[in-house]
Order: structure tokens, then C-alpha cells, then sequence
């Protein structure tokens, strides 16, 4: 049998299988279809300081693979996760990771210092959410501006601190340099691709927000090369994500680089993805032979 423990940053999972930001609530839904202890991490819906409601319908687009969101960060607010959602994950023996979104580097150092004293495990930093003004991509998109952002997050936290990219850049190993540069334990990527559609009777664009964030198998091929290059700029782990559906997507990330690997938008059409990602990719590894499944992590072989 392949030993599935992976560490990321010092946060140990059971496996590689991750649910990432967003499409996994606080996962009460899921639990109603599988034990949420099944899996290596839950990412937690974006936070934000305040409770806020999130941009105006319609804010899901179907695509031929995938799907366009600008849901924008609807959400209850820090405390009120930490009053009523907290508890209910830590009745599952699952690693918890709070992804947080600020208008500023002060709310995201203020928000790391709750979460910290709350005890989550990890603190994801969304420096790259598409669907809202403030913050969010206006961080993830300059190098200087997500290191300040890593570097109050790291100092306000006690837990590791992962910060997720965007990418919507043009050279995404330039933001990975500058997030390690300033101390994060981990990186993340990829957060959705911004895209539009438009009805042509209407002519209106789908979305009320006009443009949304792709996400699902068609972002797949963009994500793993990005991980690849990120993993050849940086030394520290990286959570990668975008389009896995299956096991050999999962695996292909991790011969990209990743550590460990997260499920998302394939749970909308089965709620059961994530738990059968990690089986498939466990019937993988013990097909080549593994004695750990973290043996994959950067084993690409270039040409
Ligand atoms: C409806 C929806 C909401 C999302 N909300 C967040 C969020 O709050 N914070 C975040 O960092 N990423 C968010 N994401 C991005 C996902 O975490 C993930 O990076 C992206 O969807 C790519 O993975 P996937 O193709 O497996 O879904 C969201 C994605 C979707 C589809």
C-alpha cells in the first residue's frame, strides 16, 4: 500500500486531497455525502472581516468545460465562522485552512490574529480573487504589494501561511518569488482565469458582473504549467489546483510540483469527486509502484 501522508509546510495531511476555497462552503452541504475526515484539508469559503453578501445574480456562467463564477466572496464574516462554522469542522478529524480576503494589509493581518488564535491550521492568503474591487487581484497581480501583504500575514499569524496566486499575470513565477521572499510557508495556485460571455439575443454579457472567473477542466493544461514553473522558481510547498476531475489530473500536478492537490469544481457535478480523486490517484500510485505518494511531487521528467 502507498503511504498517502503528505506535509505541507508542516501541516501534516492524511493524503494528498485537498478542497479548495469556494466550492466547498464550510462543508456542511458535503458532509450530508461523506465523512469530511476522508480528506487531506478543507480550504474554507473566502473570509472577509465583515459578513458580506457577494455580487448580484446572475453570477454562474456554464462554459463547454467548466464554469464562470463571480459569486465575490459572500461570506458571514471572520467571527461569525469562528462562532458557529469552526466547531462544526473540528468535529472531523480533518486539517482546517482559513482563506482570507482584506481590503487592505491591515484587515489581513487583523484576520490572520483571530484565525490564529482560533486554531485553524493554516491561513490561505486570496491574493487573487477576480469578482471584487478592493484587494483581492489587486495584490496578487504586483509583486510588491503581495509580498507586503505575505510579510503582515506571516507576522500576524502563528500558524503556517500559504498565499494563493492569480493567474491573471503575465510571469506568475515573478508574485511566487516575491511571496517567498517575504516568508510564506506555501504557495497556491491557480485561482480562476478571468473570463465573459455574452447571450447574443440580449447582447447583454451572462454575468451581472459582466466578466466572472473560469474555472473547472478547461483551466487544467494553464494550471499545471504554471505549478511546473513555480515549482522550478521557489523551494517552498505548493497546494496546486484547476480542473481536476480525476486521479491522472491529480497526479499530473504533482509530477508538476505539487505537494498536494485540490479538488474543486468537479464536486458541483459529483459530490463525491474528491474522496474518488484520492482513491483513483491511490490505485495509481500502487499501479507504479510507490512507497509514498509524495515521491511524485516534482518527478516530471522534461524533455
Ligand atoms: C464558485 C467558486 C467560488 C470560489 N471562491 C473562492 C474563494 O472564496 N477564495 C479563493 O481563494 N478561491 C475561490 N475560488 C477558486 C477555487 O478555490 C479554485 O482556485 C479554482 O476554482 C480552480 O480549481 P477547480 O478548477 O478545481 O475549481 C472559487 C471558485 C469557484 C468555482
Amino acid at each position: 500500500m502507498t503511504d498517502l501522508r503528505v506535509d505541507l509546510a508542516g501541516v501534516a495531511l492524511k493524503n494528498p486531497i485537498v478542497v479548495p476555497s469556494g466550492t466547498f462552503g464550510f462543508g456542511r452541504e458535503y458532509g450530508q455525502f461523506f465523512d469530511l475526515s476522508e480528506l487531506g484539508a478543507i480550504c474554507v469559503k473566502g473570509l472577509t472581516p465583515l459578513p458580506r453578501e457577494g455580487n448580484p445574480a446572475p453570477r454562474i456562467a456554464e462554459t463547454p468545460m467548466g464554469i464562470l463564477n463571480s459569486v465575490g466572496l459572500q461570506n458571514p464574516g471572520v467571527d461569525a465562522f469562528i462562532a458557529h462554522e469552526l466547531p462544526e469542522l473540528r468535529k472531523h478529524d480533518v486539517k482546517i485552512i482559513a482563506n482570507i480576503s482584506g481590503n487592505t494589509p491591515e484587515e489581513y493581518g487583523g484576520m490572520c490574529e483571530k484565525l490564529s488564535a482560533a486554531g485553524v491550521d493554516m491561513i490561505e492568503v486570496n491574493i487573487s480573487c477576480p469578482n471584487v474591487k478592493a484587494g483581492g487581484l489587486a495584490y496578487g497581480t504586483r509583486p510588491e504589494m503581495a509580498a507586503e501583504v505575505t510579510e503582515i500575514a506571516k507576522k500576524s499569524s502563528t500558524v503556517p501561511v500559504m498565499v494563493k496566486l492569480s493567474p491573471n499575470v503575465t510571469d506568475i513565477t515573478e508574485i511566487a518569488k516575491a511571496v517567498e521572499g517575504a516568508g510564506a510557508d506555501a504557495i497556491s495556485l491557480i485561482n480562476t482565469i478571468r473570463g465573459m460571455r455574452i447571450d447574443v439575443n440580449t447582447r447583454r454579457p451572462i454575468l451581472k458582473m459582466n466578466t466572472g472567473g473560469l474555472s473547472g477542466p478547461a483551466v487544467l493544461p494553464v494550471a499545471v504549467r504554471m505549478v511546473w514553473e513555480v515549482a522550478n522558481a521557489v523551494k517552498v510547498p505548493i497546494l496546486g489546483m484547476g480542473g481536476v476531475s480525476k486521479g491522472a489530473d491529480a497526479a499530473e500536478f504533482m509530477l508538476a510540483g505539487a505537494a498536494a492537490v485540490a479538488v474543486g469544481t468537479a464536486s458541483f457535478a459529483d459530490a463525491y469527486a474528491p474522496v474518488r480523486v484520492r482513491d483513483e490517484l491511490a490505485a495509481y500510485a500502487e499501479k507504479q509502484g510507490l512507497a509514498r505518494i509524495s515521491e511524485l511531487t516534482g518527478a516530471v521528467k522534461p524533455w
